[in-house]
């Protein structure tokens, strides 16, 4: 199989990342299907490319025969076995839960053509943790990409132990069709490259917001001011979610049994309150005050 094979491509989970890696395939030609176990949020799924589409094209980033085109491409539905049974390539962006996804994978190997490589976006669950449900190891890899994955280039191609060369090297391809910047991990590693850098960021800014040295606010800005990030910490963690940090705290906490490695207490405050960022309106800042004006 080379990249050439791949024409179809399977995204399983309509939320913050899914969505959005489902309509960047359409968009560069390839057929895709969406699909999530939540009616609401395939909709809102849904909703997002009917509102995207046209506001690019308005912006004349897009011709309306390229936004119809990637519209045509997309299609979203709840079956899973009708969104993989075609796909050449499946990208799964569920829930960061090592439990879900390896069932999820399971039934992938079940469902998808045996020449089908079956790639995580997990954020930190290595491929080798779920690669052992299915019968093809050499075709589960780590596909990882950044949020608002529509803009941010970069994708991190994992290739663990079990992951033939082939895999690694048609994703890679991918990334180039897709237009973003594939890089190649010939290791895996807990976070992979830029998360270990971001969350050693993030540590030490909680480390000043909870020792009182300065506000989240201020913080923020230092990183934005000072140091030319396009946001700082707490302002990232309302873009990927809070629910996503406090859950991969724990995680590692459950792992390593180490209090250092348990969530701050500003973290699990608002994670217990809800306040998961701008998916809720609410995270560290408040978004439904912004909306308002
Ligand atoms: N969805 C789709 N497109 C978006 C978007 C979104 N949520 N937010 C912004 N954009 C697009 C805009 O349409 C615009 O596109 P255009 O220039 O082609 O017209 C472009 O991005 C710039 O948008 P804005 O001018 O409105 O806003 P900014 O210039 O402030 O950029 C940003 C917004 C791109 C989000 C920028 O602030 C940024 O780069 N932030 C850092 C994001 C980051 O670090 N991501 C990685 C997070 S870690 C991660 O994802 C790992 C995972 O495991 C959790």
């Amino acid at each position: 199989m080379n990249i050439n094979d791949v024409k179809n491509i399977a995204v399983i989970g309509a939320g913050n990342m899914g969505h959005q890696i489902a309509l960047l395939c359409a968009l560069h030609g390839y057929k895709t299907t969406c699909t999530d176990v939540k009616e609401d949020i395939l909709k809102k799924a849904e909703a997002f490319a009917n509102s995207y589409l046209p506001e690019r094209v308005k912006k004349g980033k897009l011709t309306q025969g390229q936004a119809d085109q990637a519209r045509a491409n997309l299609s979203f539905t709840s079956d899973l076995k009708e969104t993989v049974k075609d796909a050449d390539y499946v990208i799964e962006a569920v829930l960061e839960v090592l439990d879900v996804k390896r069932k999820l994978f399971a039934d992938l190997d079940k469902l998808a053509p045996p020449h089908a490589i079956l790639a995580t976006n997990s954020s930190y669950i290595v491929s080798s943790r779920i690669a052992d449900v299915t019968r093809r190891p050499d075709k589960v890899l780590n596909l990882h990409f950044f949020n608002p994955a529509l803009v941010m280039k970069l994708v991190e191609v994992v290739q663990g132990p079990h992951v033939s060369d082939e895999t690694a090297q048609i994703s890679l391809a991918l990334c180039e069709r897709l237009e973003k910047v594939g890089v190649h991990l010939k290791k895996e590693v807990e976070g992979f490259l830029l998360n270990r850098i971001l969350r050693s960021i993030a540590r030490e800014a909680f480390w000043l917001l909870e020792m009182g040295v300065a506000s989240f606010e201020d913080i923020d800005k230092a990183q934005v001011y000072g140091a030319g990030h396009p946001m700082g910490a707490f302002r990232l963690m309302d873009l990927t979610g809070l629910d996503l940090a406090y859950i991969r705290s724990m995680e590692k906490f459950r792992e390593t049994g180490a209090p250092a490695d348990l969530p701050p207490p500003s973290l699990v405050e608002r994670y217990m309150r809800g306040d998961y960022g701008e998916k809720t309106g609410k995270g560290w800042y408040d978004y439904t005050k912004k909306q308002e004006g």
